[in-house]
């Protein structure tokens, strides 16, 4: 039996002597960064990594760079001993939660940016999300350098945008993509859920539902791409949403638009995304899909 107990790291130097103690032994590291609150999304990817490396390290920090000044960096939910109690259930090795000047010291001048695929979609309304993200993970893949990392389908463009960042700056880290996990009634599980009301989680889960209808309708050919993804937004507006931020269809491999111009014979994987908020609460979903002209 495994021991239970979570190494907790706190600097980039402590980290490093762990990370290359483990790698003289011939280990193979895995990384999953996340900002805590951490629920049944985030321990499948754990429990996912472990499938592919010896010691798996997760990141706790709540990454000041990646909220818009009208956001919600200081109500964001943080709960550092519950979060060990679960990381210890899924016998993960080493929790890094650095300070904030352990990431961003005095004088830190340097912003990495991805771009293309961060235009559009939550990039739209959330300017500078993406740099925010995109630096941020740099610094934590430089400062572990782990074999693996692994991130969520759910911010589908985040993964998409991490892995295309670890390839052009040739960060040696094979960037994976886990599941999406969602609670029993549908909704995508997310920290940002417990800002939700009982009434409004009820609208929330129109999410889903509209999802799957808008696959329906387009996959068994009922209506046209644009027709139903308009249908379902306005039915999003019907069930009590604030405001439909996207709800789009883009290629899964790039996240291209989807134009008629495309002549494949073979169905085009896709994705249906979207952002909507719900009272106060902005939420996030997607699921794949097949296009076929
Ligand atoms: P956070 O929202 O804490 O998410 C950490 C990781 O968990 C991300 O890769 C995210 O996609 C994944 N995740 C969240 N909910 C999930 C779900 N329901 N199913 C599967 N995976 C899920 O994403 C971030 O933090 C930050 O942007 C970060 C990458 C840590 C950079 O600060």
């Amino acid at each position: 039996m495994k021991n239970s107990s979570v190494q907790i790291i706190r600097s980039k130097k402590d980290l490093r002597v762990q990370v290359k103690e483990w790698r003289m032994k011939g280990l193979k590291v895995g990384m999953v960064p996340t900002m805590g609150a951490l629920h049944h999304g985030h321990l499948s990817l754990i429990k996912e990594i472990q499938k592919h490396v010896d010691k798996v390290v997760v990141s706790i920090f709540v990454n000041p760079k990646q909220f818009g000044p009208h956001e919600d960096f200081d109500k964001y939910p943080r709960s550092e001993t519950t979060d060990i109690k679960q990381l210890e259930e899924v016998n993960t090795d080493l929790l890094y939660a650095p300070e904030a000047g352990e990431i961003y010291p005095d004088g830190f001048l340097t912003s990495v940016t991805v771009t293309k695929i961060t235009e559009g979609l939550c990039a739209a309304k959330r300017p500078g999300h993406f740099d925010g993200v995109t630096t941020v993970v740099t610094k934590l893949l430089l400062q572990c350098l782990p074999d693996v990392a692994l991130f969520g389908e759910k911010d589908f463009q985040q993964y998409t945008v991490l892995k295309q960042l670890a390839k052009d700056l040739d960060i040696p880290t094979e960037v994976m993509c886990g599941k999406l996990i969602r609670d029993d009634d549908g909704l995508a599980t997310s920290s940002r859920n417990m800002y939700l009301s009982p009434e409004e989680r009820q609208i929330a889960l129109e999410i889903p539902k509209t999802l799957k209808q808008v696959i329906a309708e387009i996959e068994g050919g009922a209506m046209p791409l644009q027709e139903a993804l308009d249908k379902g937004t306005q039915h999003l507006l019907d069930s009590g949403f604030k405001e439909v931020q996207y709800l789009e269809i883009r290629q899964s491999d790039n996240l291209e638009p989807i134009t008629q111009t495309i002549t494949e014979t073979s169905p085009i994987l896709a994705r249906v995304l979207v952002a909507a908020v719900v009272g106060k609460t902005r939420l996030i979903d997607n699921m794949p899909i097949k296009i076929l002209f």
